[in-house]
C-alpha cells in the first residue's frame, strides 16, 4: 500500500544533484529549483566545471541560490564529500531548512565492449562500482551525517533503472550496479521509516548515454533496442522525466524506497 503524504517544497531547502552538468541531472536540477521555496539553496556536482555553471544559471532565481563544485565522484574522499557538503551552506546553518534533499543521478554505464561471460577485470568493474555504488553510498551518508539534525525533513532520490530490476542484455556492469544501489536505497529506507527515499526510474531518455551504447556495445541485441528506441522516436526528452520525477516526488504517494518508474501509472 503506498503512503500518501504530500511533499512540501515551499519552505527553506537544501538540495543537491549529482550528476547535475548534462542530461536528466541538469533537468532534474531545473525543475526542482521552481519549486524550492524562499532562502534555498542548491549544491550542483559533476566534474565539468563550464556546464555546471550553464545549469546553475538555469536554476537560479530570487528563491534559491546556485552553488556547484566541480568533482570527480568516482575518486573523492569521505572527508572530500563532507568538505563539498559542509562547504556549500556558506553560512547557513543546517536548521535554516525545513527540507533537506539529494538527487543521486550520477551515473556511467560501465564497460559495454565485453560480453558477459568474459568479464575478469576487477580493477575495471572496482572503477564502475566505486562511481555507480560505493560512492554514492558514502555522499548519502555525509549528506545524512551533516542532515541529520532535521531528519524529518530529509527526502532522498536515487535515479535508478529498470535495468536495476530487469535484466538487459550487453549490460552487466549497469545492470548489476543499478540493482546493488537500489537495494542499498531500499533498506536504508526499511530502516529509517522518518527519512523518504524514492528510486525513481526515469525510462529510456535522449542523452549522451544513448549515444554511448550505440558506440561502443559488442552486444547485438543491445545495438538493436536502442536503434529502435531512436528509429522510432520513442525517447523521452529529460524534461518529461524531470517533471514526472517531481510530479512523483510531490505526491508523495510512494512507499518508501519503492522503484516507481516513468510508465507507471499514477
Ligand atoms: N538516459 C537514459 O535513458 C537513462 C535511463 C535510465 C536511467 N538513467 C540514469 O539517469 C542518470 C543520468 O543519466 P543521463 O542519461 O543523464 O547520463 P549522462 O548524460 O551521461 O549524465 C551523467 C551525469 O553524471 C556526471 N558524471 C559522470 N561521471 C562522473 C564522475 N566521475 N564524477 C562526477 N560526475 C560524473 C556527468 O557529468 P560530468 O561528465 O560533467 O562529470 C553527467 O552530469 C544515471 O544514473 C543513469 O543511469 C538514464
Amino acid at each position: 500500500m503506498a503512503s500518501s503524504c504530500f511533499i512540501d517544497l515551499s519552505g527553506p531547502t537544501y538540495c543537491v544533484v549529482s550528476g547535475a552538468s548534462h542530461g536528466i541531472g541538469r533537468a532534474i536540477a531545473v525543475e526542482i529549483s521552481k519549486l524550492l521555496g524562499p532562502k534555498s539553496l542548491m549544491l550542483l556536482l559533476a566534474r565539468n566545471n563550464d556546464e555546471l555553471a550553464k545549469t546553475a544559471s538555469l536554476c537560479q532565481s530570487d528563491n534559491v541560490k546556485v552553488t556547484y563544485k566541480s568533482i570527480d565522484l568516482g575518486k573523492a574522499s569521505v572527508n572530500e564529500m563532507n568538505n563539498v557538503l559542509k562547504n556549500s551552506l556558506d553560512g547557513y546553518k543546517v536548521t535554516d531548512f525545513a527540507t533537506s534533499l539529494i538527487f543521486h543521478n550520477v551515473g556511467s554505464l560501465g564497460n559495454l565492449a565485453i560480453e558477459t561471460s568474459r568479464m575478469e577485470d576487477s580493477d575495471d568493474l572496482r572503477q564502475y562500482y566505486d562511481l555507480n555504488v560505493f560512492k554514492v553510498i558514502s555522499l548519502n551518508t555525509q549528506f545524512l551525517k551533516i542532515f541529520e539534525a532535521i531528519e524529518d525533513g530529509i527526502i532522498i532520490v536515487n535515479i535508478t533503472s529498470l535495468c536495476a530490476i530487469k535484466p538487459m542484455s550487453g549490460m552487466a556492469y549497469y545492470c548489476s550496479g543499478k540493482a546493488a544501489r537500489e537495494m542499498y536505497f531500499k533498506v536504508l529506507a526499511e530502516e529509517k521509516k522518518n527519512i523518504r527515499v524514492l528510486n525513481y526510474s526515469p525510462g529510456p531518455v535522449e542523452t549522451a548515454m544513448i549515444d554511448q551504447v550505440l558506440d561502443e556495445t559488442v552486444n547485438d541485441n543491445l545495438r538493436d533496442v536502442f536503434t529502435s528506441f531512436k528509429n522510432q522516436g520513442t525517447l523521452l526528452k529529460p524534461e518529461m522525466t524531470a517533471k514526472k520525477c517531481m510530479k512523483v516526488l510531490q505526491a508523495g504517494k510512494f512507499i518508501n524506497g519503492e522503484h516507481v518508474d516513468y510508465f507507471d501509472d499514477e
